[in-house]
């Protein structure tokens, strides 16, 4: 015979995930003086992200050459400095339990790799001459990066704010 229990279902269902010790263990692991490394380093791939829609635009618009070594320009650093934040963010995902234990840390590093990857594709066939590779596979891999770059912030912005991952706890 079982004990009948006054409480409704949902309370009376245990969440594994939630249950287990390290979920409550958020703070940030990679910082400087308690501060994200990753969140002071996302600022520059979204920066270059834009900046490389923005310059292949200019470039369609005006056809000057200036656009396509900037968009180059942008293509490459926004790639690389992208890899460097990717770096922090998926350490950080690695070593604290409480990031790695959430599904929202994993969707937000699906999205920022699949973003890595259109900006080293558009850098790379940059290379082979940056001026005939803006229009038309350039500049529609730039307006996707800028797509992808607006779900990768948004969605990182989302596991900072809601779910407060990578915040102190104060002291
Ligand atoms: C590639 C692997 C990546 C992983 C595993 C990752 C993981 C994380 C994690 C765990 C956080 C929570 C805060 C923290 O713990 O520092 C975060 C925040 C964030 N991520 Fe990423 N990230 C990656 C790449 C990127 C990239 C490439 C971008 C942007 C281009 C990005 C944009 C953001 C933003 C904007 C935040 C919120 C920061 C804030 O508001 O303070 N992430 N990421």
């Amino acid at each position: 015979m079982s004990a009948k229990s006054d409480k409704p279902v949902e309370d009376r269902l245990i969440d594994p995930i939630a249950s287990d010790p390290g979920y409550n263990e958020t703070e940030t692991r990679i910082a400087l003086e308690g501060h994200p490394i990753h969140a002071m380093s996302v600022a520059f791939p979204i920066a270059l992200s834009f900046c490389l829609l923005g310059a292949d635009l200019l470039y369609w618009w005006t056809g000057d050459a200036f656009w396509a070594r900037a968009a180059l320009w942008a293509a490459g650093t926004g790639f690389l400095f992208g890899m460097l934040a990717g770096f922090s963010g998926t350490a950080e995902l690695l070593l604290v339990s409480g990031i790695r234990s959430r599904a929202a840390a994993w969707t937000h590093a699906i999205i920022a790799v699949t973003l890595l990857a259109i900006l080293g594709a558009n850098w790379g066939q940059r290379l082979y001459g940056f001026e005939e590779a803006v229009l038309p596979y350039g500049i529609l891999l730039s307006g996707l990066g800028a797509i992808m770059v607006g779900f990768t912030g948004w969605h990182g912005g989302k596991l900072v704010f809601d779910y407060r991952l990578g915040t102190s706890k104060g002291k």
